[in-house]
């Protein structure tokens, strides 16, 4: 097993995957050149989890990497955490982090879903990939870390080799991130405006965004019904966009979203591998390795 060299010590890490991010934990131990500690995974006859990790966690280093997009998945997480409760060093990577988007209270009588989760994610340190919202960093009871795969998105649209496009957030929450993506490469990047009606419905409106005859790449950190950036090809197709890419972090991707996006005149899309759909052609392995190898 490859070591990781520090000042002080030679640090040996095991890379457990839980069930949502088996393909992300390998490709991560891949770049750390070792191998993924094997997990099985199973349910009882009640429906209940069973989890096990088939190798010692005893006086380890240990690196558990597990998205939580369901509630099942968080389940895991926290069996995950509490089977290497001996280890000697615990990191827990949750990619993508479900709950996020309730970061605070909007109705009264509502929870802070994500402060009820994070508080329950414990370990030695904690790392996260574009959170929804940063502030839910301060609710997990240890250090956390939110890790960026702007970079890698913007080298991944590089590639394609399009000629001037245009990078655009589908609102105003997403500005950072366009900024981010597009400044590594020098693209141009604006915003529109969203209003959201429901948990399904939103209304985009253009603000200046002049798109006229240039290719377009809509970017947000996560796309889930698909109703945003379904509303956002509409309009910059309308307004005589060539064609219009879709870029994301995390491919939540729920009922027919997909066949909504291709409908609204998607040409293709890119998301990492947070969530492990057959769109997320970009892995954020390195950048875990990176923060790994940076502890
Ligand atoms: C919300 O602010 C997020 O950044 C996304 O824009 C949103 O979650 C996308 O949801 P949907 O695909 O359901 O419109």
């Amino acid at each position: 097993m490859e070591s990781i060299k520090r000042e002080t010590e030679v640090y040996i890490l095991k890379i457990v995957g839980g069930p949502a991010s088996q393909l992300l934990a390998s490709r991560t131990a891949k770049a750390l050149g070792t191998e993924p500690v094997l997990c099985e995974f199973n349910r009882f006859p009640d429906g209940e989890l069973y989890i096990r990790i088939a190798d010692e966690t005893k006086d380890e280093n240990v690196t558990i990497i597990q998205s939580t997009p369901t509630d099942s998945d968080f389940v895991s997480l926290l069996q995950l955490i509490n089977a290497c409760n001996e280890a000697k060093e615990l990191n827990v990577v949750i990619p993508y982090m479900g709950y996020a988007r309730q970061d605070k209270r909007f109705k009264i009588g509502e929870p802070i879903s994500a402060r009820a989760i994070a508080c329950c994610v414990n370990a030695d340190r904690i790392f996260t990939i574009n959170i929804h919202a940063k502030n839910v960093l301060r609710y997990f009871p240890c250090p956390a870390k939110d890790l960026d795969a702007a970079k890698l998105l913007g080298e991944y649209i590089a590639g394609f080799g399009m000629e001037n496009p245009i990078l655009v957030a589908p609102d105003s929450g997403a500005k950072e991130l366009v900024k981010n993506v597009s400044s590594y490469q020098g693209f141009d990047y604006d915003h529109l405006h969203k209003t959201r009606l429901s948990g399904d419905t939103v209304i985009i409106n253009t603000k200046n965004v002049d798109v006229t005859g240039r290719h377009v790449v809509l970017v947000d950190d996560m796309i889930s019904t698909g109703d945003t950036m379904a509303e956002s090809i509409k309009i910059l197709r309308d307004q005589g966009a060539v064609d219009v890419y879709l870029a994301c972090v995390h491919p939540v991707l729920v009922r027919n979203a997909v066949l909504r996006l291709f409908n609204a005149g998607v040409k293709d899309i890119i998301a990492t591998d947070t969530l492990e759909k057959a769109e997320s052609i970009l892995s954020v392995a390195p950048l875990i390795a990176d923060a790994l190898k940076n502890i």
